[in-house]
């Protein structure tokens, strides 16, 4: 079947709720995905930040089919072995001492909102984010997510989630009442255009949330593993939170997410108040224990934030090429964006279409930046590769 015979196939059956390429993904190796036609895409999307190995690296593979011929699902009746050994590597290596296991970012957010409310005080309850912020699709993380585009038709959303204005510590504040029970925040908006909050303005947030008794949660749900150089992005920050979410890398492409406390902040959690049938998943755990360990090993993480300086580096040169399409370049690790100038915006859709028909994959995020989330085992030369097609489709243009 060829890719316009699958999209036909998959336009009577799927719902509407995405906009697709045409093109109908059957093999991923490394940074490359082939399609039904046999094209080849050399991937800095990395199904959104997930495949952080590269598709079907060989170890998770191992990991994955291994764990498939011993034990694939019982629930959360009963332990299983990688559910444990994930918590105790992901614990062993940041500052959190509990782990609740989900399937996706959303969920993880899900129980991180859920903590926050059970753990406060009595008559608190509501959560601040930022505006701009992309926090999940389900009705609780689309009200705590701070774009007005992702609530239209779905009023009315729960209630509890109010949003303060980018870089405003004072608006912030005026925002907290005694109903406040936690600030919740990205340290990059992803989504919201790869927008860094900055350590000064992260260190305000947490000022905040000491001085008025709330919780701190990070959604490290694409800055998290190894994207950013470090684990997690905090950890270069300096900033800890009370409880950060992640998912998305986790697995390297299986569905898995967690949220990650203290024992203190945990405790709330007896049994009842929260689960999942699928959380913790032996297969998943299994796929994202041999990715952490990947990632934990010597060299990796300053791999990352070595390739993404030469990736800002050589994207820099298109800025001083087109300054009047790319005005900068900003991001973390391999979290890279380059934001367009206020009269090339209108391009940005365009600008991904023309990189795809070359055979690049990367998008244009909230309205503002190109961005680019490669498999973080991504090449010099295969960096080299995209800056001097963009290069190509900007002077085009
Ligand atoms: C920061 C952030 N939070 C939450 C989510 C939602 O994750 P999921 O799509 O796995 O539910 C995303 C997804 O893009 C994200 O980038």
């Amino acid at each position: 079947m060829n890719n316009k015979q699958l999209k036909e196939r998959a336009d009577k059956v799927i719902v509407g709720s995405y906009a697709r390429y045409p093109a109908a993904m059957v093999k991923g190796s490394g940074c490359i995905l082939t399609d039904a036609g046999g094209k080849e895409y050399l991937d800095f999307m990395a199904g959104i930040a997930v495949c952080a190995l590269g598709h079907c690296h060989p170890l998770v593979t191992e990991a994955i089919c291994r764990q498939a011929g011993e034990l694939v699902h019982v629930s959360n009746l009963y332990y299983t072995e990688p559910q444990i050994r994930l918590a105790e590597l992901i614990t062993g290596n940041s500052f959190g001492e509990k782990l609740f296991l989900c399937n996706s970012g959303a969920e993880a957010n899900e129980a991180a909102i859920k903590l926050a409310r059970i753990y406060s005080d009595e008559g608190r309850y509501k959560i601040i984010s930022l505006s701009g912020s992309f926090h999940g699709r389900t009705l609780a993380t689309v009200a705590a997510t701070g774009q007005p585009k992702f609530h239209k038709g779905f009023e009315p959303l729960p209630e509890g989630f109010v949003h303060a204005p980018f870089d405003d510590l004072q608006a912030l504040e005026q925002l907290i009442d005694s109903s406040t029970c936690a600030i919740l925040c990205e340290p990059l908006q992803g989504e919201g255009g790869v927008r860094p909050l900055g350590q000064k303005y992260l260190q305000g947030i947490k000022a905040l949330c000491d001085k008025h008794n709330l919780l701190l949660i990070f959604d490290e749900i694409q800055t998290g593993l190894g994207r950013t150089g470090t684990l997690f992005a905090y950890q270069q920050l300096g900033i800890e939170p009370d409880i950060l979410t992640m998912a998305k890398a986790l697995g390297n492409g299986l569905p898995i997410g967690a949220m990650m406390t203290s024992s203190r902040i945990a405790a709330p959690l007896v049994p009842g108040t929260h689960a999942s049938t699928f959380g913790g998943n032996p297969v998943a755990c299994a796929a994202a224990v041999t990715t952490l360990e990947i990632m934990l090993a010597d060299g990796f993480l300053a791999g990352v934030n070595e390739k993404g300086g030469y990736f800002q580096a050589r994207l820099n040169t298109l800025v001083e090429r087109f300054p009047t399409i790319i005005s900068s370049v900003r991001g973390m690790g391999l979290l890279v964006g380059a934001v367009l100038s206020e009269q090339a915006v209108a391009h940005g859709t365009d600008i991904v279409n023309k990189m795809f028909d070359r055979g690049f994959l990367m998008n244009f995020a909230g309205g503002v930046a190109l961005r680019f989330v490669p498999p973080l085992i991504v090449t010099e030369q295969e960096i080299d590769r995209l800056v001097a097609a963009l290069g190509e489709v900007l002077a085009e243009l």
